[in-house]
């Protein structure tokens, strides 16, 4: 539902960002902020700050920050009118009742109507399941040995042999073609008009965080191929950055999370009793998915195929996890060939014995590299032993790399100090090596000046927010079309338009986004870090000047590159000439 502006806006000054933050992560007062551990990242010293006065947070580190829901966004994994009712609540500000009337609708965001299309979907399919239509299905499923409560519980369901039967179920019920093609569920071909996207399949529904649908796995039954198939990437299924299972797994309250291969091995797991199973959506292992373990927990159990594609897999996400700051743990199945199959045939028990044994993943990647070497023959062992001091110097703090050489000596029968002398010998080559190539690495000139045109974007627009007053003296030079980034430019119109009424709230302008990863880049443009140099008045204005220079020639060169195509641009073009010239000899004063 749809919530007014200015009720939004009274939610949100109604809840204290500093005591609602205080309630997750302990926060100290330093100056004119409060400092703790940033809870979206891992980290050993405090950047995460939140300020009264901005009513923002801001992760130096990771960049993580918002406004009051913002934080419920990201910490809950709430929607926006989720993190609206729940502040709602905690201030007791009474919300209207839902609202279905047409208008109300015609409001619901695109991305709202996609969610509420899939939902629907789930629903046709879990019912067709339980029908005669999907008797062959209910017969697969339970043949595989799941019961009603977990079939149930993922909410699994059928997809008809008819190749129409949801879009013409899902057109009845309201949602246009155009909507369902976005949704990933069917096709439109001019030659065949409209088909659904999935038919005679087993219908694996994928939820978000909060159990919502975002995008489907159909599985055909028995043999045949495509196996899988899935919903493309549509504007609610980003497949990097959600897993399967997740919506379960995040309150299994166990101290680790198993990450597996498919969507059958997660089910297996959660059935068995091991409800912190996730799995990748029919691609491999990201960073993004990392990220989303390591909210929770730092151990993950690598739970993959024992064959070959299976350990490749294992080993990219092994070095996922590594660059996450994560380690993984790897489970052994043999003899079987997935955990669907290891519980199938030796149960809970003898699966939780086997994540007591499982291996360090360093020790695993060892293992696997040791077959590509012929270690009686001893310059296959010199070379295996280099590899292994290679890879031993991957490890930044000297405690773990330590341990490590400890370790894997006595693994390999190397001998402490000898490893320890390679992994020295190999670290002072890599330095010497990275010294010759610096030179190389200089960074094109054009690429410098985006990002430059970007930044001081960024700089100003912070700049304004702190002392709102300089911009009447600017308004002649700049305007929100400066600002050459989409975002950049809503937020420099809503800034203008604020400081103009006098009654700045950068915070405010943070909610007019619905999106978490829009209002994470909009509470950036307020945290930029000013110039440290501009010490006394001078030194500061000068600064300023160069930054509104900065972004005007930026401005004036994005427009001239797209005179060409665009007429607009170039009258654009010819008016910020000629700004710039005046801005070049005019003197701004910061007084
Ligand atoms: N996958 C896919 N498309 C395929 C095959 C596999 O997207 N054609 C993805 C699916 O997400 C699948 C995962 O890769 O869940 C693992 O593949 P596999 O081990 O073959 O499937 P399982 O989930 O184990 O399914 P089953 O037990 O039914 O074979
Ligand atoms: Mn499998």
């Amino acid at each position: 539902m749809y919530y007014p502006e200015e009720l939004v806006e009274e939610i949100r000054m109604k809840n204290d960002i500093v005591d609602v933050i205080s309630g997750y992560v302990r926060l100290q007062r330093k100056g004119s902020s409060h400092f703790g551990l940033c809870p979206f990242h891992n980290e050993k010293s405090p950047s995460f700050s939140v300020s009264r006065n901005k009513q923002m947070y801001y992760c130096f580190g990771c960049g993580a920050g918002g406004n009051v829901f913002t934080f419920l966004m990201e910490y809950e994994h709430d929607t926006f009118q989720e993190a609206v009712r729940a502040l709602a609540e905690r201030a007791g500000v009474k919300l209207p009742e839902a609202d279905d009337s047409p208008e109300a609708r015609q409001k619901e965001s695109r991305r709202a109507r996609l969610l509420s299309a899939s939902k629907e979907a789930a629903k046709y399919y879990y019912y067709l399941l339980r029908r005669q239509e999907g008797e062959q299905g209910m017969k697969y499923l339970t043949g595989r040995m799941l019961s009603k409560e977990t079939i149930h519980k993922f909410g699994l369901g059928f997809a008809s042999k008819y190749s129409n039967d949801l879009t013409r179920y899902l057109k009845q019920k309201g949602y246009e073609d155009e909507l369902l093609q976005e949704a990933g569920l069917c096709t439109i071909d001019e030659k065949h008009g409209t088909h659904d996207k999935f038919w005679n399949r087993v219908m694996f529904p994928i939820q978000d965080g909060n159990h919502r649908v975002i995008g489907f796995g159909g599985r055909v039954m028995g043999e045949g191929t495509p196996k899988y198939l899935n919903s493309p990437e549509t504007p609610i299924f980003d497949k990097s950055r959600n897993l399967y299972g997740l919506n379960f797994a995040r309150s299994a309250r166990e101290d680790n999370m198993i990450l597996c291969e498919g969507y059958m091995d997660v089910i297996a797991m959660h059935q068995a009793g091991f409800g912190q199973a996730v799995a990748s959506l029919g691609t491999a292992f990201t960073q993004g998915q990392a990220g989303l373990i390591r909210r929770y927990t730092k151990n993950v159990y690598l739970s993959y195929d024992s064959d070959g594609a299976g350990v490749k897999a294992a080993l990219r996400a092994i070095g996922i996890l590594r660059e996450c700051g994560m380690s993984g743990r790897v489970i052994h199945l043999e003899p079987y060939k997935d955990p669907d199959e290891f519980i199938k045939n030796l149960g809970t028990e003898e699966f939780r014995g086997r994540m007591e044994q499982a291996e360090n993943s360093f020790l695993f990647e060892l293992r696997i590299l040791e077959r590509d070497f012929d270690l009686s023959d001893p310059d296959g062992k010199t070379r295996f032993q280099q590899e292994i001091a290679r890879k031993l110097c991957g490890f930044s703090e000297a405690a773990e790399r330590e341990n490590y050489i400890e370790a894997v000596a006595e693994k390999y029968h190397m001998g402490y100090e000898n490893l320890r002398s390679l992994v020295v010998n190999h670290a002072a080559r890599e330095a010497l090596a990275a010294r010759g190539n610096r030179p190389v690495k200089a960074t094109g000139k054009k690429s410098a000046s985006k990002d430059g045109g970007r930044w001081a974007q960024r700089l100003l627009l912070t700049w304004l927010s702190e002392e709102p007053r300089l911009y009447d003296k600017i308004r002649k030079y700049i305007t929100p079309g400066d600002f050459t980034i989409d975002l950049y430019r809503e937020v420099a119109e809503r800034l203008f338009e604020a400081i103009e009424q006098g009654s700045l709230q950068p915070a405010a302008i943070i909610s007019q986004f619905e999106e978490e990863q829009q209002q994470r880049e909009a509470a950036a443009l307020f945290h930029t870090k000013l110039p440290e140099l501009a010490r006394d008045k001078k030194e500061r204005e000068k600064a300023f000047h160069d930054i509104l220079v900065r972004v005007k020639t930026y401005s004036y060169e994005y427009d001239s590159a797209r005179m060409g195509s665009d007429l607009d641009a170039l009258s654009r073009a010819v008016a910020g000439k000629k700004a710039l010239e005046e801005l070049k000899k005019t003197h701004i004063s910061l007084d």
